[in-house]
């Protein structure tokens, strides 16, 4: 098999100046994509500036044999890094949304400029990037984007409310723009990655740091960012070789009967049903979310009370049995006049022998009506 290539793609990848950006860089260069190596180049909490960081890497690049140009804008100004590869290559096909800082601190002590700071460089700056990409995609019909969410945003951590908010903003700005980017060919993934960087490196012992290098992320980053790739509305958890795609699960869940009032009570008494994942379904899109929703809605339920649920009971199936002797025979014969004229004996033997009257087996089973005319006062000898 051919190795997979990028000859003639422009990428973005921002915050490439260290860590897992870099790497993404120079992957993607090493099979011929053209790079715009972004980084403001400021510390781990998002403090200074400097354009040292991307140019480091912008030179690796071409010491490789490479293309790329640095940029030092912040992503929040995402109109001037796609401007710079409007410039220098022309046209934008890949942007991988990587940079990203820390400002960890508990809930209760956190201040409103620790929240902005990190909103702003995640979700802004994701959105900014792409948002200015995203008109020359739609255009050519062609784009590779991957978002960079986070464990932590994905599952929670303490003491990281305000990037776990952004980095789950993050993965909800994905999913939007891979569903209105598909029918353009734009398709957009996400990655929850885990790796030795700056980022890590104070929690984490340093045996461990060398297990976790940002080598096993990047093929993962490059795959998504190939034409040949057709996975869009991906999210990923990757590191150390370990490569995993999740999806959202719901119980099978409980539906109250549409129209018929519940209160807090009756949630309480169903909630091991609710919760219980031993029956579940895998949503992907809104349809499918609204789905068990709106088939109350569609489907009003017959009702009932606590005791008796009518629309269970009506599912049930009726089975009607009965059961007739040569007694029950005779008296149906006399019931529908076979004995009316006693010289008739081809009606008059139903009375007498063992036979079925062809009607007996189906009106056995249901009310004789009209009555049967009064059969002749005298019987046959
Ligand atoms: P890193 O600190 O080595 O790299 C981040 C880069 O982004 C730095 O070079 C920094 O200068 C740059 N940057 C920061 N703010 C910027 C801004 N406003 N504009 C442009 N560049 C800016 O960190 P690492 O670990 O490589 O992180 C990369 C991404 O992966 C981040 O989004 C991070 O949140 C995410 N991530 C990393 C994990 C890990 O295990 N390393 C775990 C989960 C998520």
């Amino acid at each position: 098999m051919s190795e997979l290539r990028f000859d003639g793609r422009v990428a973005i990848v921002t915050g490439a100046g260290g860590g897992l950006g870099r790497q993404h860089a120079l992957t993607l260069a090493a099979r011929g994509c053209k790079v715009v190596v972004n980084d403001l180049g400021g510390s781990a909490h998002g403090d200074g500036k400097s354009s040292s960081a991307a140019d480091k890497v912008v030179e690796e690049i071409r010491a490789a044999g490479g293309e790329a140009v640095a940029n030092y804008d912040s992503v929040e100004n995402g109109a001037a890094i796609v401007q710079t590869a409007l410039d220098n290559f022309g046209t934008v096909d890949i942007v991988i949304n990587n940079a990203g800082i820390l400002r960890d601190v508990s809930f209760a002590k956190m201040t409103k400029a620790e929240w902005d700071i990190i909103q702003r460089v995640h979700l802004d700056g994701s959105m900014s990037v792409s948002h200015a990409a995203w008109p020359i995609m739609r255009e050519k019909g062609y784009g590779r984007i991957v978002m960079t969410t986070s464990a932590a945003g994905i599952y929670g951590n303490f003491g990281q409310a305000n990037y776990c908010a952004a980095k789950l903003g993050i993965l909800g700005l994905a999913n939007c723009l891979a569903e209105e980017g598909r029918s353009k060919n734009i398709f957009v993934n996400t990655i929850a990655p885990l790796a030795a960087s700056r980022l890590t490196e104070t929690i984490m012992p340093p045996e461990l740091l060398k297990l976790l290098q940002p080598e096993a992320v990047s093929p993962l980053v490059a795959w998504l960012c190939h034409e040949e790739c057709q996975e869009t509305k991906g999210l990923f958890e990757v590191g150390a070789g370990f490569i995993a795609k999740l999806r959202w699960e719901r119980t099978e869940g409980y539906s109250f009967p549409n129209g018929r009032a519940f209160n807090l009570d009756d949630v309480a008494k169903r909630w091991e049903k609710i919760t219980d994942f031993s029956a579940s379904t895998h949503p992907t899109t809104t349809t499918e979310s609204f789905a068990p929703i709106l088939d109350g809605v569609n489907n009003p339920k017959l009702g009932g009370n606590e005791f008796i649920d009518l629309d269970e009971a009506a599912k049930a199936e009726l089975v009607l049995e009965s059961k007739y002797d040569e007694r029950d025979l005779s008296l149906y014969a006399l019931g529908i006049g076979a004995a009316r004229n006693p010289l008739d004996k081809d009606e008059l033997k139903y009375v007498y022998e063992p036979r079925c009257p062809p009607t007996a087996p189906c009106r056995s089973s249901t009310p004789c009506w009209p009555p049967p005319r009064p059969a002749p006062s005298r019987c046959p000898a």
